[in-house]
């Protein structure tokens, strides 16, 4: 059996490759190595795998019908794991266009090529976000889908596609949404290492609004965990959420990691709020427990661990924070924050 994993040089990717490498799975990593795509991520499976070539990578695009085709033929692909998208929000926010390719024109292809060959699963990578906002209670898979920005809309067009595909050509499709993942090698525009690096570096922790947000924390580690669990007990057609059943406030986790530091807590500046900034995410996952699966991991001790991880590999995200990161940082938060001493490079 050989996996294809698209978006494998990213986060989750990474981690899936890694535990499906260390099982002894033969893996194709299909990944575009955009700003958030990093070989590095890759390095200690690239290394054990050679000798039993385990790991075979290419760098290309999902997008891309005749790639995507002759590595489905060439490479004897039984199951698919897309991981591959856009995946910052707040990126979607200022410019859409990618996302739409590949997060909606991605899947397509990826799935159109999949019908054409023997392929026994195809497991869509979703998100908690395609709900929108939890007002009261917590989502069920059979809730309407209210995505409520750029990305957001995007993965729920994915998700719906890969459904669609399921129902009318029976493509062996399973669908997932996870809630907010953390854990090592994150790229480090996403909240939790945007606010680890920058209290390393002694620099302001731009907190959107008032910091009451909720989100769900799953470690990457119990969501790949979850995943691979439902290559063999997920059933076809079905969506399953992945949740970590820790809420939190975005404000309360910024102390957490401010204490864990011992950095003091004026590091952190209230800035102007994300536009159509989802107020709480929350996941009923009753659907995937009574399969058999449940996350392992506290968030409070999986947090501690990440944050020593960023402390013990900051040449991993110094290099990144020097690169196109840096541009991305100044427009993104320039404007927002308030006084002049925030120190934005
Ligand atoms: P990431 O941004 O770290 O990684 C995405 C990877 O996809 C990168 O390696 C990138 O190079 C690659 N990629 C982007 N466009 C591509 C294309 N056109 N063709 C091939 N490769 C391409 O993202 P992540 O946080 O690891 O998220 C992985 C998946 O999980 C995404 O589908 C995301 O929507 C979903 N997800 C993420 C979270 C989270 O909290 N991070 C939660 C739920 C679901
Ligand atoms: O819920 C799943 C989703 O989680 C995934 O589908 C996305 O790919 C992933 O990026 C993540 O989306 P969020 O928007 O929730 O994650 P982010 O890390 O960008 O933000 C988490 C919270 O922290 C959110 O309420 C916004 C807030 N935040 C974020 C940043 C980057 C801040 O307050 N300041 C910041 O600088």
């Amino acid at each position: 059996m050989t996996i294809l994993i698209t978006g494998g040089a990213g986060f989750i990717g990474s981690h899936f490759t890694r535990r499906m490498v260390n099982q002894g799975r033969r893996v194709v990593a299909l990944d575009k190595l955009t700003y958030a795509g990093n070989l590095e991520n890759l390095k200690d499976v690239t290394e054990d795998a050679k000798p039993s070539n385990l790991l075979r990578f290419y760098t290309g695009d999902i997008c891309e019908q005749r790639l995507v085709e002759r590595i489905l033929s060439e490479e004897s692909i039984d199951t698919i794991v897309n991981f591959a998208a856009e995946s910052h929000v707040d990126r979607s926010i200022s410019s859409a266009s990618t996302f739409i390719d590949t997060d909606m024109k991605g899947v397509f292809v990826l799935l159109e090529a999949s019908k054409q060959f023997t392929i026994n699963k195809f497991i869509q990578i979703s998100t908690d976000e395609v709900y929108g906002t939890a007002h009261q209670g917590a989502f069920k898979e059979t809730d309407a889908l209210n995505p409520s920005n750029p990305y957001a809309a995007s993965k729920a067009g994915g998700d719906r596609l890969a459904y669609a595909y399921w129902v009318t050509y029976k493509l062996p499709v399973i669908i997932t949404r996870a809630s907010n993942n953390y854990g090592s090698h994150q790229y480090p525009e996403k909240f939790i290492p945007l606010f680890i690096t920058n209290a390393l570096e002694d620099k302001k922790l731009p907190l959107y609004g008032d910091g009451k947000q909720v989100r769900d924390w799953i470690h990457v580690d119990d969501h790949c965990e979850a995943i691979d669990f439902l290559m063999t007990h997920g059933e076809n057609g079905e969506v399953y959420n992945i949740g970590g059943g820790n809420e939190r406030y975005n404000i309360d986790t910024a102390y957490f990691i401010l204490d864990e530091l011992k950095k003091p807590g004026t590091l952190i500046e209230h800035v102007k709020d994300r536009e159509g900034h989802d107020r709480r995410y929350a996941l009923d996952c009753a659907k995937l427990m009574s399969l058999g699966w449940k996350p392992k991991i506290r968030f409070e001790n999986g947090l501690s661990d990440t944050v020593k991880w960023y402390i013990n590999n900051q040449s991993w995200w110094k290099r990144i924070k020097n690169g196109e990161f840096m541009e991305y940082y100044k427009n993104q938060y320039s404007h927002r924050f308030a006084s002049a001493d925030s120190q934005i490079c």
